[in-house]
């Protein structure tokens, strides 16, 4: 081969090598999505700098914060089993700057939130959109350890963690072998995919969809929009992150403009919490 064409082929390799990595590396961003018609509308027609949201009396009134804030679970109530943290802790997790994992504000709270939502619930069934490593479907079961049947659901395409699922589902097990109410599902996969969104139509509606996946706008707005469909007759949404991330607010506006949902409700947690209906 001649010195011509072996550097031809090097620089041939090499953009392809390069072609790969970027593929790797942004494969989290949904090029391939396929964005429906309201998710276009609410991004692009959408004026919000004027709207302002008003909180709604009735959720208001369902969702006493008092009785939310009292007797709050420890942390070893909620994440250890016997003793022993449950597969999903991770001991990075406990070196974040704001201590997330073990605030009070943050999961103790949400248990409380979901003993009240489902007060007069027997069976309910939860959706998660970004399961991470399962830390709030470890919550729900234990919040709803009484109730006749609890039913998780998550998904996640595992991109902060390559075994993000695996903890989730190793976490999830134990509490399902322990606890007979309680059994759950979990789906690899990206939000925006037709075929996941088929199957979580197929398999729902949701009495509780907590939205924690991808935290693009254009990523909240999918979430929000497949969540209207996916929820419950007086099912609810929680949207977390509403203090943390600016475009959360932003996407909420959009939601409520577009009548997605009509009720709204903001919870004082440690990143914020939006409830929806
Ligand atoms: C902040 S973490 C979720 C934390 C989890 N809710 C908890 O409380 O432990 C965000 C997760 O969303 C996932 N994610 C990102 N984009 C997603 C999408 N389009 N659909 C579903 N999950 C997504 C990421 O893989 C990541 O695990």
């Amino acid at each position: 081969m001649s010195i011509y064409k072996k550097i031809k082929l090097k620089i041939f390799n090499l953009i392809m090598n390069l072609m790969f990595m970027m593929r790797e590396r942004y494969k989290h961003i949904s090029i391939n999505a396929v964005i429906s018609k309201d998710v276009k509308r609410a991004l692009v027609d959408i004026d919000i700098s004027r709207i302002t949201i008003e909180e709604s009396r009735r959720f208001k009134d369902k969702i006493d914060t008092h009785v939310m804030i009292t007797n709050l679970p420890q942390h070893k109530d909620i994440f250890y089993f016997k003793n022993f943290p449950l597969p999903c802790v991770l001991e990075l997790d406990y070196s974040a700057k704001d201590k997330w994992l073990t605030d009070e504000n943050y999961y103790p709270l949400y248990f409380n939130l979901y003993k009240i939502l489902t007060s007069n619930m027997e069976r309910v069934r939860m959706l998660e959109i970004g399961v991470r490593t399962g830390y709030q479907g470890v919550v729900f079961a234990k919040a709803c350890e009484h109730k006749t049947v609890a039913f998780f659901t998550g998904l996640d395409p595992n991109i902060y963690l390559e075994n993000g699922l695996s903890l989730a589902g190793e976490s999830l097990k134990i509490l399902r072998n322990n606890c007979t109410n309680f059994d759950f599902v979990l789906y690899e996969g990206y939000s925006w995919e037709q075929s996941i969104q088929r199957s979580l139509l197929h398999s729902g509606p949701y009495d509780i969809i907590h939205i924690d996946g991808d935290h693009s706008l254009q990523g909240k707005l999918v979430d929000l929009e497949l969540s209207r469909r996916l929820l419950a007759h007086d099912g609810i949404v929680l949207v977390d992150d509403y203090d943390h991330h600016v475009i959360i607010k932003d996407a909420i506006k959009r939601a409520i403009v577009a009548g997605w949902f009509k009720e709204f409700l903001y919870i004082k947690t440690l990143h914020g919490l939006a409830i929806l209906r």
